[in-house]
């Protein structure tokens, strides 16, 4: 059974909060394909890795990042930069099918004019998992984030502004994008599960785009 399908549609069921915007089925099989294929190019550059963070720990799911800065983690914090620390170059340049894919989805949200910076790509094999926290390492909050799903099903978590606020699941498809804005720019988020098995694409896991105007 294929759900409704429209790129300009707003699909967020009524229960979403403000500022959290659900496009169900926003990018077809070829687009979700032809990003598949830009994702692959840029890991040969900036291969995935595991980060460090501040407790000593590993995340859980395997990073990279393209555009004019990425997102990066080690026993000095969160933070961005502008050359990938792993190779000390700069991260590859942000594919045109990314920025014709952004500049899609945008036009007809209430951030028209986003222009991301930066984009985090994270890979989750099935067993990863990502707990709740705010993307909070951006230099300007009133700019949202747009994800892109590919590849398995996954329940996300969306949160209040505090952690210790109750939070439900969104299950997300390959093909789904999400955009987090406006009053709910800072909600903690997470991803409970990876659901193996359900990818449409030739990939085994997860991707999530992640688009930030970061600098
Ligand atoms: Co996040």
């Amino acid at each position: 059974m294929t759900r409704q399908n429209s790129l300009f549609d707003d699909l967020s069921a009524p229960q979403l909060p403000d500022g959290f915007i659900l496009r169900a089925d926003a990018l077809d099989l070829d687009r979700q394909r032809a990003l598949l294929a830009a994702i692959r190019t840029i890991e040969a550059a900036a291969p995935l890795a595991k980060l460090r963070t501040k407790g000593g720990g590993l995340t859980s799911a395997a990073m990279t990042n393209c555009g004019e800065a990425g997102w990066w983690s080690d026993a000095k914090g969160y933070r961005y930069e502008r050359a990938n620390p792993m190779t000390g170059r700069p991260w590859p340049a942000m594919p045109e099918v990314f920025r014709r894919t952004v500049a899609g989805v945008m036009a007809a949200s209430p951030w028209p004019g986003f222009d991301p910076d930066a984009c985090l790509i994270n890979f989750y094999s099935p067993e990863a998992r990502m707990g709740l926290h705010q993307d909070r390492d951006e230099a300007d909050f009133s700019h949202p984030i747009m994800t892109v799903c590919l590849g398995d099903d996954a329940d996300f978590q969306i949160g209040g502004a505090e952690r210790s606020e109750k939070y439900f699941n969104v299950r997300v498809h390959s093909g789904d994008v999400m955009l987090m804005g406006g009053a709910s720019r800072m909600r903690f988020h997470g991803v409970r599960k990876i659901f193996p098995g359900t990818s449409p694409l030739d990939v085994k896991g997860r991707y999530s785009l992640t688009f930030r105007k970061a600098l």
